[in-house]
């Protein structure tokens, strides 16, 4: 796993969507061989899609031939609520570029059979070749996506219900009312995630440190779900300063010597 520690989260947001671009410029992707993307809500990865908006403005890359799966939906939430991660998404990225709205796929939080609504949200995946590069962040817990602690590693997508912790965390953007906050979400698994050729996960500020270090320094745990990325063969992990207070001085000083490199390249780049 590639830890890139980077001084705040405008850098890291800078660097992610750098990586993410050079990555669909390298592909070169046409209609038939489209670059595949899955991307994450939150607040984490607003930084991250505010970049690639400005990089498609300037030019430098286009949505044209890329396709997209969202990781997660609230259950029962109407798609055109201001919270729901359709409105999320459509609001904070895709208005903003040249995607096809037939190459958007977002879980359906009111399918009338949500296990049906999994299925095929797999078999889409797999129909276009697999997700090349699956974008994320980690709840306060480690969580990816909503696969909350205990959830298996090797899951796919599927129903889950939110544990009290993520309820209480994402009543902020439910005025703080934990009682408004959907108990259940349609969310891709662990296993999804990890089947993508490459996975990127940003992860910000002190109340994320604690699961860094889970993730980073401890051993894969299902009480963690971020930390199956140990067993990814591209897992990236690119955080700010303040990410990495829980961290041992020896993991913090290694990652940044061995990645100096890396982090001043995408920094660069465009
Ligand atoms: C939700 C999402 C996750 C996200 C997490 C952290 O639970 N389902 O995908 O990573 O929130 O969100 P934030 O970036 O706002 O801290």
């Amino acid at each position: 796993m590639r830890v890139i520690i980077t001084k705040d989260y405008d850098q890291m947001s800078l660097w992610a969507a750098n990586y993410v671009a050079q990555r669909i410029v390298e592909k070169n992707p046409t209609q038939e061989n489209p670059f595949v993307l899955g991307c994450p809500t939150g607040s984490s990865p607003l930084g991250l899609y505010r970049n690639l908006i400005k990089l498609y403005e300037s030019g430098r890359i286009s949505f044209q031939n890329v396709v997209t799966f969202n990781m997660d939906e609230y259950v029962n939430l109407p798609v055109d609520h201001p919270q729901s991660y359709h409105s999320f998404m459509w609001n904070n990225f895709f208005s903003h570029i040249d995607i096809k709205k037939e190459n958007v796929h977002i879980l359906n939080g009111n399918a009338t059979d949500l296990m049906k609504e999994c299925e095929d949200y797999e078999k889409a995946i797999e129909a276009v070749g697999g997700i090349d590069l699956f974008m994320g962040g980690v709840g306060p817990d480690g969580h990816l996506a909503f696969n909350e602690p205990g959830s298996s590693l090797g899951s796919r997508t599927r129903v889950k219900s939110l544990t009290t912790n993520t309820i209480q965390a994402n009543s902020r953007f439910f005025d703080n009312d934990v009682n408004k906050v959907p108990r259940q979400s349609l969310t891709v698994g662990v296993g999804t995630v990890m089947a993508a050729k490459e996975v990127l996960i940003v992860c910000n500020g002190p109340q994320k440190s604690n699961a860094l270090h889970h993730i980073i320094e401890e051993g894969v745990n299902h009480m963690w779900t971020a930390s199956a990325l140990q067993m990814h063969q591209h897992g990236i992990i690119v955080c700010d300063e303040d990410a990495t207070v829980d961290l041992r001085t020896s993991t913090y000083q290694y990652f940044k010597d061995i990645q100096q490199a890396e982090l001043d390249k995408y920094i660069n780049l465009y």
